[in-house]
């Protein structure tokens, strides 16, 4: 690694037009903090920024359908978000907005720097408008037929059911998802930053001289790169945004991805000048060339962040250009891709609702399963089976065994270590490689591995203690005790630091619990970190086991939500082929009351009623059982039959027509009854 006296850190300004859930945690905010949380520990100089990302069209789209503005909105999922990230002990230094102050003037001037300097090229184009709306549409909110599958409700930049790229030009018959109109089209001037011009030095910069970025990261970019880099608009027509900081561009905005990045120099600016003693000038974050900018990101901000951005920083001139961005692939929950408009989810302000005080297995959970390499599934079981396994049987058990034993045999203070033997030895030789071991995976941004090596060294002091077993021995050999228990505190005494980055709530209970005084990175690897005769503290319990009954609440909520989503998404059978009056007039459909009903014997689908039709009485076979769990509740309730079907039996008993349901999107029957009461009888059509 090259010589850098600083680390400026940032990770993705989410949107503020909904909450953070477990996917945002696991792929950007808890990598991002492991890392941040490390660098501080081992004393280098660093800064950790985030905010909301407030602009852009979801955000508007969102406002009016509530009936609020967008700035409503936004103060609302900012608040939401900034609390979440607190909640799980996310240590940024700043946690701004990009409605603020600071941000639009940085990020006017910004534009404006690139615009005085002949960077962008300006154009004029033809743009689909709204005229109800009276605003030009993005193209995610121009819809139609696909030209290539013929589906509707095609996007104009992407064709769902077929997958297919798509430019808004290319819809049949194109309507406005704002108001349903017709688009027309309008000209309209925007400028544009031409990334083909930064082409050669940003394939130089990545493909030579960044060949250790992360390969999902490399790839991605040789792949933009090969095919070839476009001109991008970075201004919209909208009117929720940074206003275009130059004459004849009335009625337009910066395009959200340009002031987004932005964001971050604007609130490292906010934090500097609020804290100059603390963090200097904000030019030494930005501009200076032993400083490591570093972007965590998730694999859909790739290009913005390793072309896009970079591409602004070079053509503005004085900025550092990102040194490292490690993007994860994206996290699924219980084998379905996480949806915010789906509401497929693990929110992270209703998980702290639910699971008061146990943000560090949540924190756990995400990076054993961190998506680093490809995307990767978030279960309940999985997440229950980490906590009661690692957490609480190897974790937890470990440090509670050698802290109970100490108050049991030595009143609470540390036991003198007498001679070692080599299984001692042993032991700690192993202990000594662990900050190496932890370390070698920080460097690069493997932090799943980073956090099984620190979960290696509890296991060791697991087995240690499963070998030695202090507890009996305690009977005859306390002197050979007391050293088995003095290395099984320094043990815990190591877990409480290399813990930290990763579970920050439960390191710090363990740093209390033994009244460690200070807790230095450093330190790592060292059997001394307790002398002897120091008082520890009472034992906690780190982790409590979860039982299967929350699990089953959180995975029949997720089940419930599969199922409403379904209903929404439910598409109403093609209609039959034509038929006519005659046709119909042939069958007799009749109005009964249910005099009786049960279910048949050996048939799991069967339901015998008998209806009193106005005409002495029939009985009626339908297949509705699975629908109807108690069917001597229907007794009483009308239904509507076909009365002219010949008879047919089934399982032994005559069936003398058809009862009438409607088949719920969920597969469900439903029993279809008059509206009011009717005479028995009484003929329907
Ligand atoms: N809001 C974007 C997202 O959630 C990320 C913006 S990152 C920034 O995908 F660089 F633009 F700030
Ligand atoms: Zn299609």
């Amino acid at each position: 690694m090259n010589n850098y006296k600083r680390t400026t850190i940032t990770a993705a300004l989410p949107y503020a037009n909904g909450p953070v859930h477990i996917g945002h945690l696991a792929g950007v905010y808890i990598p991002a903090d492991i890392y941040a949380r490390y660098l501080r520990l081992k004393g280098e100089d660093v800064i950790f920024i985030c905010g909301s990302d407030e602009h852009g069209v979801p955000v508007t789209v969102r406002a009016r359908k509530e009936g609020i503005t967008p700035q409503d909105v936004v103060d609302r999922y900012h608040n939401i978000i900034k609390k979440s990230f607190e909640g799980f002990g996310i240590s940024f230094d700043i946690y701004s907005r990009t409605t603020s102050k600071q941000h639009a003037k940085t990020a006017s001037d910004f534009f404006r720097k690139l615009y005085e300097n002949g960077k962008f090229i300006e154009q004029e184009s033809e743009q689909y408008y709204d005229e109800v709306a009276g605003q030009f549409l993005s193209d995610r909110y121009i819809m139609g037929e696909c030209p290539r599958c013929h589906a509707q409700g095609a996007y104009g930049d992407q064709c769902e059911h077929c997958g297919s790229t798509l430019s808004p030009d290319e819809l049949i018959n194109p309507v406005s998802k704002l108001s349903g109109a017709q688009p027309v089209k309008r000209r309209t001037k925007h400028w544009y930053l031409p990334l083909d011009q930064h082409e050669s030095w940003l394939r130089h910069w990545i493909l030579d001289e960044h060949t250790e970025w992360k390969t999902n990261v490399y790839g991605q970019c040789k792949s933009w790169l090969d095919t070839g880099l476009q001109p991008r608009a970075v201004t919209r027509d909208l009117d929720w945004g940074i206003p275009v900081p130059v004459e004849g561009a009335d009625g337009k905005v910066l395009y959200v991805w340009f002031d987004a990045p932005i964001g971050y120099i604007s609130n490292t600016q906010e934090l500097c000048a609020a804290y100059p003693d603390r963090f200097g000038s904000w030019e030494q974050w930005w501009q200076s060339p032993d400083t490591r900018l570093v972007h965590f990101i998730g694999k859909d901000n790739i290009v913005f962040h390793c072309i896009v951005f970079p591409a602004m920083l070079k053509a503005e001139g004085s900025y550092i250009l990102p040194d490292n961005v490690p993007a994860n692939e994206f996290l699924n929950l219980e084998g379905n891709k996480i949806s915010t408009s789906k509401n497929w989810a693990v929110w992270l302000n209703e998980y702290l609702e639910d699971f008061p005080g146990q943000q560090d297995v949540l924190r756990y959970t995400l990076t054993a399963n961190a998506p680093e390499t490809k995307d990767n599934d978030f279960t309940w079981r999985d997440f229950q089976a980490r906590n009661n396994n690692e957490l609480v049987a190897v974790l937890g058990n470990f440090v509670n065994r050698a802290l109970v034993l100490t108050h049991k045999y030595f009143g609470g203070r540390v036991p003198t270590a007498g001679a070692l033997t080599e299984q001692d030895q042993a032991v700690l030789d192993e202990m000594a490689q662990t900050r190496r071991n932890v370390e070698q995976y920080l460097d690069v941004f493997r932090f799943r591995d980073a956090q099984k090596e620190a979960m290696n060294l509890a296991r060791l002091g697991n087995k240690y203690l499963a070998d030695t077993e202090p507890w009996k021995l305690a009977k005859t050999d306390l002197e050979r005790t007391a050293t088995i228990l003095n290395l099984s505190l320094q043990i815990s005494a190591n877990l409480a630091i290399v813990f930290q980055p990763f579970l920050p709530f439960s390191a710090k209970k363990l740093q209390d619990m033994l009244q460690l005084q200070t807790c230095n990175w450093n330190d790592l690897g060292r059997a001394d970190l307790l002398s002897e005769g120091h008082r520890i503290g009472q034992a906690e319990l780190l982790f409590s086991k979860i039982d299967d009954q929350p699990i089953e609440q959180q995975i029949k909520r997720l089940e419930d939500i599969k199922k409403a989503n379904e209903m929404e998404a439910y598409q109403p059978e093609p209609i039959k082929a034509a038929t006519d009056i005659e046709q119909f007039d042939k069958v007799d459909i009749r109005v009964g009351t249910v005099l009786e009903c049960q279910k048949v014997p050996k048939a799991d689908k069967l339901l015998q009623f008998k209806l009193d039709d106005g005409m002495g009485g029939r009985t009626i076979l339908s297949g509705i059982a699975k629908s109807y769990p108690e069917p001597e509740k229907l007794v009483g309730m009308q239904v509507i039959f076909i009365a002219n079907f010949p008879p047919r039996k089934l399982r032994g008993i005559e069936s003398e027509g058809m009862i009438l349901s409607a088949v719920n999107a969920d597969g469900q029957l439903v029993l279809v009854q008059p509206s009011k009461p009717v005479k028995p009888g009484s003929q329907v059509g």
